[in-house]
């Protein structure tokens, strides 16, 4: 039994509006040329810096500080969420499947066991990101789940691939499907039917996220389950060539693989098995409804084959979805989102489509839905669909502002919390000029949010969940850009290393608050016990410590 009862702060005051504001690939990084967020112009944000260092500092926010495996990997949404909200370090997706694979572990568990009842007579079919990216699941990952899967008996293995080219370099796709190729040809020598199956970009295919656009999953479906496609290839590595002639790697269009009949070698047929090899929940949830859900309307699935299936991970921990997985998630429990409701918190979260799930699935733990309904108002602002961000490159960070301000004036919330995307979603395209004016637009989100708290007396909290836009090209050890082999900038689509900032300030906050000194390597997971405390409240034990003190004056 959960006590949720958090004491009161001994010196901050209670009733105060928090507005807490999440930049989404947003981080801090030297000035140059390929810092969108230093050639924007970006007042708010810069003047929320002169409070440094009392009222501004920089937090981790990748490696080992948000639950990653190495302190190479990058930040990201989902894991940067999920310390903000949570208030603690979980070890995440990547590292419990590294775990699982190097125990074996994974071959003892249910829905190994589950799956595998198919091997004997049908195809094990394996659908998933391909790349090293380590956002959404690795290939090192995968290639273990295939000898492990063809030493456990399955004699036939299908690969469908989703390109990335966003958590990677555009045009990696071509070498990961190499390495992918020369895997699944020693598997054949060793007597496995393997080959790759389907494919297609992951922005265009299949990876969608929060419903934005279910065309996306469809037309993976169609690749995927009913072997059909515009582009048919009998060689995987010639049609991502071949395509990315008119497309980057996020982009691809769907292909199937077909043998010397033009049939497709991979359909997905009844008895079969099948594996979305992503850790990560936010893209694969879709296609997890579709591949699972008897009841299904939100595309003509034409054929909804019996099949045995199974997520790396389960993707909703609320919705039980998928029933089957490799691996347990992260159970991530006590989140500073339930607590902060069951201590009379009314909570206000808002963002657009494409970042919806990020403040409150992510921000929950991984849960869908609400804690206290009563006592809280989610708001999902409709992204704008088919098209790449850089050509809308303001997105809906406006909408989202004006909904922020509306609900900090209104009165009837305690906490209003936002994303706002643009960094993120505009750097992911690689377009620098757009990711430009997307660092603007954020900036004056932050604006209007800011003076809305300011009106009402409040308290506002900025930080951001990884880097993104303040670096936008690939550098050597030593800092130099990188150009590739015809004279190129490497244009960096990913997320970065790079700390972010968080600011604290307002009218409401009470004199003597600033951070401490003696947390300097402070991280997202400090966030949560720094709002509660904003809150009037003192965090639980086990959380991560508060960044801030209160001084007398
Ligand atoms: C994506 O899914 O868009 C990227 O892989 C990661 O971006 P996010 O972590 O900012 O959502
Ligand atoms: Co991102």
């Amino acid at each position: 039994q959960v006590s949720w009862r958090l004491e009161d702060h001994p010196k901050l005051p209670k009733g105060k509006t928090v507005a807490v504001v999440v930049l989404d690939g947003w981080g801090e990084n030297k000035p140059d040329e390929f810092n969108c967020i230093h050639v924007a112009q970006t007042p708010t944000m810069d003047s929320l810096k002169q409070g440094a260092p009392e009222k501004w500092r920089l937090i981790r926010a990748h490696g080992t500080a948000v639950g990653l495996p190495t302190e190479d990997d990058m930040g990201n949404s989902e894991v940067g969420h999920n310390a903000l909200g949570a208030g603690r370090i979980y070890a995440q997706g990547a590292k419990l499947v590294d775990l699982a694979l190097a125990s074996g572990k994974i071959y003892e568990g249910e829905g190994f066991k589950y799956i595998s009842e198919s091997f004997e007579k049908g195809t094990l079919h394996l659908i998933g990101l391909l790349s090293d990216g380590g956002v959404h699941s690795r290939l090192d990952q995968l290639q273990l789940l295939l000898k492990g899967a063809s030493d456990h008996g399955a004699k036939r293995i299908r690969v469908h691939v989703l390109t990335d080219g966003r958590d990677v370099l555009d045009g990696s796709s071509i070498g990961f499907v190499e390495t992918l190729e020369n895997d699944l040809a020693k598997l054949r020598e060793k007597g496995v039917d393997a080959q790759i199956a389907s494919g297609g970009g992951r922005m265009y295919v299949t990876m969608d996220r929060y419903e934005n656009d279910w065309n996306v999953v469809k037309r993976g479906w169609d690749a995927q389950v009913l072997g059909e496609a515009p582009h048919k290839f009998t060689n995987a590595v010639e049609a991502v060539k071949k395509l990315r002639e008119n497309a980057n790697d996020q982009y691809l269009p769907p292909f199937v693989i077909v043998d010397e009949n033009k049939k497709a070698v991979g359909p997905i047929v009844d008895g079969d098995a099948v594996v979305t090899f992503n850790f990560r929940a936010d893209r694969m949830v879709m296609l997890a409804k579709a591949l699972e859900y008897e009841d299904f309307d939100k595309f003509d699935r034409v054929r909804f084959p019996k099949i045995r299936y199974a997520g790396m991970l389960q993707y909703d921990g609320e919705l039980k979805l998928p029933s089957c997985y490799l691996v347990s998630p992260p159970e991530i429990e006590r989140t500073s989102g339930e607590y902060l409701v069951h201590n009379g918190i009314r909570t206000f979260a808002c963002s657009e489509t494409v970042k919806f799930g990020h403040v409150t699935f992510f921000w929950n733990g991984n849960r869908s839905g609400y804690f206290k309904p009563e006592m809280e108002e989610y708001v999902e602002i409709p992204s704008d669909i088919g098209i790449t961000f850089n050509v809308q490159p303001k997105m809906k960070a406006l909408e989202i502002g004006e909904k922020a301000r509306d609900a900090i004036l209104s009165g009837k919330f305690d906490q209003v919390r936002v994303n706002i995307p643009n960094s993120d979603m505009v750097g992911h395209t690689g377009d620098i000029q757009a990711t430009v004016v997307a660092c603007k637009a954020a900036d004056e989100a932050v604006k209007m949010i800011l003076d809305a708290i300011e009106q009402v007396g409040g308290i506002y909290v900025v930080t951001a969940d990884h880097g993104n836009a303040e670096d936008m090209v690939k550098r050597s050890k030593s800092g130099q850009p990188l150009y590739d082999k015809n004279g190129n900038l490497q244009i960096l689509t990913s997320h970065t290393c790079q700390p972010v900032p968080i600011a604290i300030g307002g009218p409401g906050v009470a004199p003597g608050v600033r951070f401490r000194k003696d947390v300097p390597d402070g991280g997202l997971a400090n966030v949560a016990a720094t709002v509660m405390n904003l809150h009037g409240l003192v965090a639980p034990n086990d959380y991560e410590p508060t960044l801030i003190e209160v001084v007398d004056n």
